[in-house]
């Protein structure tokens, strides 16, 4: 009964449509061939692809079609993809995720980043439409250059300078980042206090205007978005999930300070930074982060103790880090040492490392990060190492083999080690040429060198075996070891003292 009027309401609807002669949908289909002669002369599309039983694409389906038809009036035409039917078009379009929304212009095409209810949909595209650049009046000057968190003028003589096609350039790229805007107009040129050509950020946070501080006349659109970007990060902004992507592709160490977000001395601490990281940002990023929230986070950057508020410096890049001594208190004089060793490369960093365990009772090495150079560089041996998690479970499954590759080379152990490492609990040290993007990672050292080869192999111990043997430069022919020295009292002792003076390390 309840199918049936479901069914006849279902069908009335389109019947309806039909009579009235109207599409039922103003979104456009798109197929392989229809693709490109529908999306490339457009001057603005959106173009959607989207997988039927995705429940993000379910749900942006009404929206995207009311704004369809609301965007009819402006021009503005939206199409989609279906992936499961298209799935060659979908893959040549490199869409890894469903919905994908992509805003074309003349074919090319930027990320949607705009909101998915209809409005939004409709204010994000109508606001697209408009030119990238607006052209700036003394009626609206005051409030343009505070219409956004980072607001770029250009003060041009004429329209026709050279800079504003650079400035243009720029615009249309980073229309979705920033406020762009140009004026010729003597009355605002004269309040805004400057010489054209000229080009000001006007910024919501830390110096409110900043100019072009580089010769003018030879601004291209490059620099014009690599000083942008500098200028969009605050000297110290709180760090969360929202920017750090803005932090990481910056291409710069980041600093942070990890404070207690409830301590009613936040500011103090803010305030004793301050001055340092005003002077240091052109070469490092500063941010202060949530200690409670993240604290893990700190841990691994080797704050070891919940001790707050806690500083340190992370080498992006090389995955290192540089903790401020969490036994002092944190002075401005200080991080500014700090700082300044650390700019000029005079900072040590800090290498996590589990003990040095007392005992190695198998003939796979246990490696912590204080023993790596002893260990690894010891130019007199070839050199296998795993790198694992302990939670990794294809690590869990090769420690068997890993193992037994060990005892297989147990009677050549003066001339090859078999390592194993826990490398989430024991940094590398800078001196090695990579970093570990994964678990287990497998790297062979030959004797005398100081470069990896990486194992791609099977993890098979036939294939280890045979990987050790083929670029091993000792021979790793089986000898019997030399006698052990008896075990004598004194020996022992002097075994213990040598423990102990490891441990200090
Ligand atoms: C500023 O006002 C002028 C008219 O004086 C207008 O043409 C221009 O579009 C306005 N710009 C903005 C950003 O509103």
């Amino acid at each position: 009964m309840r199918f049936s009027s479901l069914f006849s309401s279902a069908s009335t609807v389109a019947l309806l449509a039909l009579a009235l002669g109207v599409n039922a949908s103003d979104v456009i289909d798109l197929t392989p061939d229809t693709f490109d002669d529908t999306v490339k002369p457009e001057s603005l599309i959106l173009v959607e692809f989207f997988a039927p039983w995705c429940g993000h694409c379910k749900a942006l389906a009404p929206h995207y079609e009311e704004a369809a038809t609301a965007l009819k009036e402006h021009g503005i035409k939206l199409a989609k993809v279906n992936c499961v039917d298209e799935a060659d078009l979908c893959q040549k379009e490199e869409i890894r995720g469903y919905p994908t929304l992509r805003v074309y212009r003349d074919g090319e095409f930027s990320e949607y980043s705009g909101p998915r209810k209809a409005d939004g949909i409709i204010a994000y595209m109508v606001k697209q439409s408009l030119p990238a650049v607006s052209t700036v009046t003394a009626r609206n000057f005051t409030d343009f250059k505070q219409g956004d968190k980072v607001v770029a003028m250009a003060f041009l003589s004429s329209e026709n300078d050279e800079i504003a096609s650079e400035f243009s350039t720029t615009a249309n790229k980073h229309r979705d980042d920033y406020l762009f805007g140009l004026t010729t107009d003597k009355q605002v040129i004269e309040e805004a206090g400057v010489t054209p050509p000229a080009v000001v950020v006007y910024r919501s946070f830390d110096e409110p205007e900043t100019a072009y501080p580089y010769p003018i006349s030879s601004l291209t659109s490059k620099d014009l978005e690599s000083w942008l970007k500098d200028l969009s990060i605050p000297t110290i902004d709180e760090v969360s999930a929202e920017n750090y992507q803005i932090y990481a592709s910056s291409g710069k160490p980041l600093a942070y300070l990890f404070v207690d977000p409830s301590d009613e001395k936040l500011q103090e601490h803010l305030d004793v930074l301050k001055p340092v990281a005003s002077k240091y940002k052109n070469k490092v990023n500063f941010v202060w982060i949530d200690a409670i929230k993240f604290g893990d986070h700190a841990k691994a950057l080797n704050l070891n103790e919940p001790k707050w508020p806690g500083f340190v410096i992370q080498d992006l890049s090389n995955q290192l880090k540089y903790p401020y001594d969490q036994g002092l208190e944190l002075k401005t004089a200080s991080l500014d040492e700090m700082l300044e060793l650390f700019v000029t490369n005079n900072l040590k960093p800090t290498l996590k490392s589990q003990p040095i365990p007392e005992v190695q009772d198998t003939n796979v090495y246990s490696l912590v990060g204080k023993q790596f150079d002893e260990v690894v560089f010891d130019d007199s041996k070839d050199v296998f190492v795993e790198f694992y998690a302990s939670w990794c479970g294809h690590c869990k499954r090769l420690a068997p083999t890993w193992q037994s590759l060990g005892d297989h080379f147990a009677k050549a152990k003066d001339r090859i080690t078999i390592v194993k490492m826990e490398a989430t609990e024991n940094d590398l040290p800078p001196s090695v040429d990579f970093r570990i993007a994964g678990f287990p990672t497998l790297k062979f050292k030959k004797a005398g060198t100081r470069t990896f080869i990486d194992y791609d192999g099977d993890r098979s111990l036939e294939s280890l075996i045979a990987f050790a043997e083929e670029n091993a430069k000792n021979s790793l022919e089986p000898r019997e070891p030399e006698a052990q020295p008896a075990k004598t009292p004194e020996a022992e002792a002097q075994k213990e003292v040598h423990i102990d003076h490891h441990d200090e390390l």
